[in-house]
């Protein structure tokens, strides 16, 4: 339901979200997520457990009530639900509709389960082999030239201090849908929650960018989100068709939150092309990284910040010759002290002193209006307090654009 006094009236709940069945919510939480506001609360929507529909899940039949997502419905029946890509029988770690990692076989056609309704008669397949047999599906948007480059661009590519509308392109990039972090200062909001539009395979994300980075002669392909990494599949597709399609010299930057990645998840992205990725690590004690990404869940939250360190770490002894690394760390005073930043430097340093680092001045955004972004001043006083734990290459984003070596 929605809460009156609190609306924006933004509209994003029309446009940007899927509600799949028009007639009634089927409780998916989506909305809840997604609204800016927090205007949106999820009331119980199952109390008419008595409107049941026959579905079929793998050959089996099951009854559910109408009011009920397929996730929801499978979870039900004793399929484990994971949020992290590649574990339990289904992965589900966006739950917004965007990364289509949920995705099932539904009459044939892949559906996205977190946000799918129930419906009579439903043929229901969660096989991995059958749904091999399709190409994987995810929502992906803004494919464009950009100026500034992420985490993971090289520091000597991007333009420094005030960027002007004549400073040439850096790379091109796309924007996948779907987060499983909440982060309340979310700076891509209205992509990682919009689940509306039409799905794209690997090959067709692949070719679009292919295209559009021989129109604007550059070098460079750069995956974003949301978070580029939740469905693991149509990610290693894409890497592996860029791959194919482009010259050997064009790099492939993956821009991520680094809570998916495992050991072997970095060997297939790097054995499937990418050169370049740009890390993002939250923080290194668990009620600032619970702060910042919005994760409720101690125990959650201590293991996304556990694999994403570990990321780090395996990067930076395995790949460091083969891909660069770059790594940005969130900074406002409102939720991260100097001490922890320069606790994260310290560790950091320790792995690799000569690693690219980014402060990135976290400005007011999505639910978190009531920030003050830090001043250049403030970044660049932060920038050489990083230096003195021994870190030799720091660079800042600030609202004077970039700064640093
Ligand atoms: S978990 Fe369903 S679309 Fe991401």
């Amino acid at each position: 339901m929605r809460d009156e006094k609190l609306c924006l009236y933004c509209g994003f709940c029309s446009w940007g979200l899927a509600c799949l069945d028009t007639d009634r919510c089927v409780g998916c939480g989506a909305c809840v997520d997604a609204c800016p506001a927090q205007a949106r609360r999820l009331e119980s929507v199952l109390c008419d457990d008595s409107k049941k529909v026959k579905i079929t899940v793998d050959g089996r039949p099951y009854h559910f009530p109408v009011s009920t997502t397929l996730l929801q419905a499978l979870e039900k029946v004793g399929y484990i639900i994971s949020g992290f890509p590649g574990e339990g029988q289904i992965s589900a770690p966006c739950r917004t509709g965007g990364c289509w990692n949920c995705a099932v076989l539904v009459d044939g056609e892949l559906k996205p389960s977190c946000i799918t309704p129930v419906k009579e008669g439903m043929r229901v397949v969660t096989e991995p082999v059958a749904i091999s047999e399709k190409p994987p599906l995810r929502l992906v948007s803004n494919f464009s030239p950009h100026q500034a480059g992420g985490v993971g661009t090289p520091h000597w590519l991007k333009p420094k201090g005030l960027f002007t509308a004549t400073f040439p392109y850096v790379e091109l990039a796309c924007f996948t849908h779907g987060c499983n972090l909440r982060c309340p200062t979310c700076q891509n909001w209205e992509v990682t929650y919009t689940s509306r539009g039409s799905p794209v395979t690997p090959v067709q994300a692949a070719e679009a960018l292919t295209l559009q980075r021989q129109q604007y002669n550059l070098n460079r392909i750069a995956v974003s989100g949301g978070e580029s990494t939740l469905n693991r599949r149509w990610l290693l597709e894409l890497l592996r068709t860029l791959r194919r399609l482009n010259p050997p010299e064009v790099r492939l930057h993956v821009d991520t939150n680094t809570t998916t990645l495992t050991p072997d998840y970095v060997d297939e992205l790097v054995a499937a092309g990418m050169t370049d990725i740009g890390t993002d690590l939250k923080a290194i004690r668990t009620s600032t990284f619970m702060k910042i990404t919005g994760v409720t869940n101690t125990g959650l939250a201590e293991e996304l910040m556990r694999r994403s360190w570990s990321a780090v770490e395996y990067l930076l002894y395995r790949y460091r010759q083969e891909v660069f690394v770059g790594i940005g760390i969130p900074c406002n005073p409102s939720f991260v002290t100097v001490e922890e930043i320069q606790a994260v430097g310290r560790r950091l340093a320790a792995l690799d002193s000569s690693v690219q680092v980014c402060l990135l001045d976290y400005r007011p955004e999505f639910r978190r209006q009531d920030i003050i972004r830090p001043a250049p001043e403030q970044m660049l006083a932060l920038a050489e307090s990083l230096k003195e734990t021994g870190l030799e290459c720091v660079t800042c984003q600030t609202e004077r654009g970039n700064f640093g070596p």
